[in-house]
């Protein structure tokens, strides 16, 4: 092969490979993916649920959480999981060295599936997206959150 056009393929590929790297690096430099994940016990939120007009209960949960979890037989447990969803957004909020919302800004209600869908009621949210699991077992219960950017 004549030298020249061996050089011009060269000089193809070191700008092909150069631009594949420089896309790469602007992919994962514009796109944040963060993960979050919370354990807690029931027990602890038990006692809220026995208290009336309790206002830690109201500082943590929007009207909605609170109808959904006392719509159910154990309401502790729902809260938990709730609860435990809320950390988890905040721990993925925090390695991205994002705003920290409000506990009672974070909603995490389920769709008409079931799974649980967290919408943030504060100002500066509308670039981020939300993916959460809540699990429960008798006296426990987990949360795991992915938050993009
Ligand atoms: C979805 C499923 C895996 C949940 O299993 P599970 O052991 O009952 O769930 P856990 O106790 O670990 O966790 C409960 C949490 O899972 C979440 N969840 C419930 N259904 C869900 C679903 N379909 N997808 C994702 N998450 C779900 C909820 O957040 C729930 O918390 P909440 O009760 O406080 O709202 C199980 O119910 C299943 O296999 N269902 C079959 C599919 C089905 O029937 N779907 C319902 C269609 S209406």
């Amino acid at each position: 092969m004549d030298n020249r056009y061996f050089i011009l393929i060269l000089i193809l590929v070191g700008i092909i490979t150069m631009m594949g790297s420089l896309f790469f690096s602007l992919i994962v430099g514009f796109f944040l993916v963060k993960v979050g994940v919370d354990i807690e016990n029931i027990d602890r939120f038990k006692i809220h649920v026995r208290m009336e007009n309790n206002s830690f209960l109201s500082k943590i949960f929007t009207v909605k959480e609170l109808e959904y979890c006392y719509s159910k037989s154990n309401p502790a447990v729902h809260l938990a999981a709730r609860y435990s969803g809320k950390e988890a957004v905040i721990k993925a909020l925090t390695s991205i060295d994002a705003l920290i919302p409000e506990y009672n800004h974070i909603e995490i209600l389920n769709n008409g599936r079931g799974v649980p869908v967290v919408s943030i009621n504060e100002e500066g949210f509308d670039n981020y997206k939300f993916n959460i699991s809540l699990s429960h077992c008798d006296d426990k219960v987990v949360g795991f959150a992915v938050v993009e950017k």
